[in-house]
């Protein structure tokens, strides 16, 4: 990782290594971007990991310019105050950090905006659908003398750079794109028009802060909309605002409309910007940061050594381990905690909530999830190596215990093993890996192959017991549900039963869209039957999104509004939601994907034989690996 771990510098900014944090609004902030202690604890914490440079934001000058609630209002100055106690605790760590400045434009929230959204032309967002009001030239003259004004209290407030958020489809980004200017005068048409507003913003920001200030600008690599901004012209916007003062070209991707590049979920490729990036690179002579999936060291180190890029931006993958930086460091990268690209960060971000991690149980409780070590090391039994146990083993023994961790299959994961095995999803078997690798450091002692009774129990006399034992699949009381022709999706994805021919899914959610996708791959006919008037229930959006494409893509059959009243040797019997129709599916195998039930056998009695118990994770009520990492850590605490 020598590259990745090499210092770097940008005009007045001395960076220890090539990582950095880019703008990720965790929304822990307050009303109007009040600093929170949360949001400190957060960013602090990152800091402490090793990162060379956090650019928090984004911050909003105009009172048309916020799309979401948790963005700094830097026009009040209420909100200055708590920014500039956020930069001297990271400054505290040794870790410079700059400022994202940030305008909707037409993808403004019109629910937080004091007016109408603005916009190069009156085109109105295809997501949010409000209808914006093209800006007058001198409205244009005001903004670009903001961003300046603005620029230089960033510098004056102790940031240590700014970035202009030229990307993601909001206002610079809308003057760039033909996907949302239509103008016919000096700020439309050739692309040096288009760029115009960009190259008169960064010139203003340079006249303000100064020759030594880094300025960095976001650029979309490309749009991935209909007639939106391609690779064939991102270069040459690089080399304009190169050209007016810009010392970092910020590589990302996306608009609302394609929001599955903004933050690409696991669907798609590791560094899925990085051929933008070599791209710019080649026609400009600043350094080229990009973000994009790139959530480990050994793809951030390849693409500096191919020369691809100079910096790597690694949002999600800090957020999933703030001590990644540290990590490589140390040689430690097998305990490296990686993201998964499940999007269920930013599929709170979403919902105006603030975001949580699948794999790392600490954002966001930073403060409360402090490691202390326990008073009186205890004999712990942990029962069940899903991810709800083996985080509670990790937890757990970090602070001291002597934990066994009690697994009665041959390997470590529980149902991430199935979880991971439609062929977008083999990143979740980063979830065990990772598990492994520390659970040898920390000496844990694993025992496979080892089923728990009460009897083994009684016999080992913990001090304390966790039982994470998760759950069974449900089998739905439909007549002709025992059939020898029907199977449950997680033997079907684990490959104890084969299915072919015409195969009928009942369930439309999570685990009932992947063994479809997995057997439509692999040449099956499949039809989904699903209760509810949707399928993908349960699924982060973006990713939710891209699962349908895929599905539609292989072919699979969907109906919705549908009940599986019967099972046959042949076939389905479905009712309609309003019971007046039924419908006969020919059916060679039948998958059955309708939830889940506790494996609760241990729960009964458990106090008689331990005193101090705790019962997490799917074990406690079926959901996700986030609730069951958060438990196992939570469990973990609490010993
Ligand atoms: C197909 C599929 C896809 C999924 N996709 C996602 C996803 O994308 N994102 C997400 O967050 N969640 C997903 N999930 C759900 C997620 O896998 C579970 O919520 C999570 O694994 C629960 O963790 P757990 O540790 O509580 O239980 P489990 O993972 O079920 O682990 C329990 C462990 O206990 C062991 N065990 C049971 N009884 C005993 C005993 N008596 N003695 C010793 N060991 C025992 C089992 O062998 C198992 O290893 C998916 C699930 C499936 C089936
Ligand atoms: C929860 C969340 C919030 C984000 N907020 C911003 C933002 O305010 N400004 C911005 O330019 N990018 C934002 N991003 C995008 C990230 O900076 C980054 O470009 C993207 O997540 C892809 O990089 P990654 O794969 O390393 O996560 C956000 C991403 C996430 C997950
Ligand atoms: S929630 Fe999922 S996508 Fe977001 S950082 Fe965590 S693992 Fe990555």
């Amino acid at each position: 990782m020598e590259k990745l771990l090499q210092e770097f510098s940008i005009r007045s900014l001395r960076l220890r290594n090539r990582i950095i944090l880019p703008t990720l609004d965790p929304g822990f902030a307050g009303e109007g971007g009040r600093v929170t202690s949360r949001l400190i604890h957060y960013f602090v914490r990152r800091a402490r990991g090793g990162v060379s440079f956090i650019m928090v934001g984004p911050a909003v000058f105009d009172p048309v310019g916020s799309s979401g609630t948790f963005e700094y209002r830097i026009d009040r100055n209420e909100i200055l105050e708590g920014l500039s106690q956020l930069i001297k605790e990271i400054h505290r760590c040794g870790v410079p950090v700059g400022l994202q400045l940030h305008h909707a434009g037409r993808q403004a929230n019109p629910d937080l905006i004091e007016g109408v959204p603005v916009a190069p032309s009156a085109i109105p967002c295809p997501v949010r659908k409000s209808q914006p009001r093209a800006l007058s030239i001198p409205e244009i003259e005001r903004i670009i003398e903001q961003y300046g004004i603005f620029a230089r209290k960033a510098r004056e407030m102790g940031f240590d750079a700014v970035e202009v958020h030229g990307s993601h489809g909001y206002l610079i980004a809308q003057f760039l794109s033909p996907f949302a200017n239509s103008r016919s005068d000096s700020y439309g048409g050739s692309l040096e028009n288009r760029a115009r507003l960009a190259v008169q913003v960064i010139r203003e920001v340079r006249r303000n802060v100064g020759k030594d200030f880094p300025i960095f600008f976001r650029l979309a690599g490309e749009e991935h909309v209909p007639g939106g901004l391609t690779v064939e012209e991102t270069p040459g916007i690089a080399r304009m605002v190169e050209e007016a003062g810009v010392d970092v070209i910020d590589v990302s991707a996306g608009t609302y409309r394609t929001a599955e590049w903004i933050v690409p979920p696991m669907i798609f490729p590791p560094g899925c910007n990085v051929y933008a990036a070599q791209a710019i690179k080649e026609k400009v002579g600043i350094p080229v940061l990009v973000a994009g999936r790139i959530n480990g060291p050994e793809l951030a180190e390849q693409i500096l050594q191919e020369g691809k890029a100079d910096l790597i931006s690694m949002a999600r993958g800090l957020v999933a381990d703030p001590d990644l930086p540290q990590k490589v460091r140390e040689g430690r990268v097998g305990e490296i905690r990686r993201c998964i690209a499940c999007n269920e960060c930013i599929d709170r971000l979403f919902q105006e909530q603030p975001i949580e991690c699948t794999v790392n149980p600490e954002v966001g409780r930073e403060e409360e999830f402090e490691i202390i070590p326990a008073p009186r090391p205890k004999k712990v039994m942990i029962i069940g190596g899903g991810p709800a146990g083996m985080e509670a083993a990790r937890v757990a023994r970090m602070r001291g215990h002597r934990v066994t961790l009690w697994e009665k299959e041959d390997r470590l994961g529980g149902r991430i093993e199935a979880a991971s095995q439609t062929s977008f999803k083999g990143e979740l078997k980063s979830i065990p890996r990772y598990y492994e690798a520390v659970l040898k450091a920390l000496q844990v002692e694993v025992k496979l192959n080892t089923p728990v009774t009460p009897e083994k129990i009684r016999a080992f006399q913990p001090d304390a017991a966790v039982v994470a034992t998760g759950s069974i699949p449900s089998l739905p009381s439909i007549p002709g549900a025992h059939l020898p022709h029907v199977a449950q999706a997680v033997d079907v994805l684990l490959r104890r039963v084969r299915a072919e021919g015409r195969v009928v899914v009942i369930g439309g959610g999570t685990v009932g869209c992947e063994v479809a996708t997995f057997l439509a791959e692999k040449g099956a006919k499949v039809t989904i039957v699903e209760m509810l008037p949707y399928v993908a229930h349960g699924i982060p959006r973006l990713l939710g999104k891209m699962i349908k494409d895929k599905m539609r893509e292989e072919g699979v059959r969907i109906l919705t509004g549908q009940k599986v009243v019967q099972i046959k040797e042949d076939g389905v019997v479905c009712e309609d939601s309003g019971k007046d129709h039924q419908t006969e599916l020919p059916a060679d195998r039948v998958v059955l994907a309708a939830g889940s039930v506790s494996r609760d056998d241990l729960v009964e009695g458990l106090s008689n034989l331990c005193p101090e118990t705790q019962v997490i994770g799917d074990c406690r009520k079926p959901r996700k690996a986030l609730e069951a990492i958060y438990e196992g850590a939570k469990a973990g605490l609490q010993i």
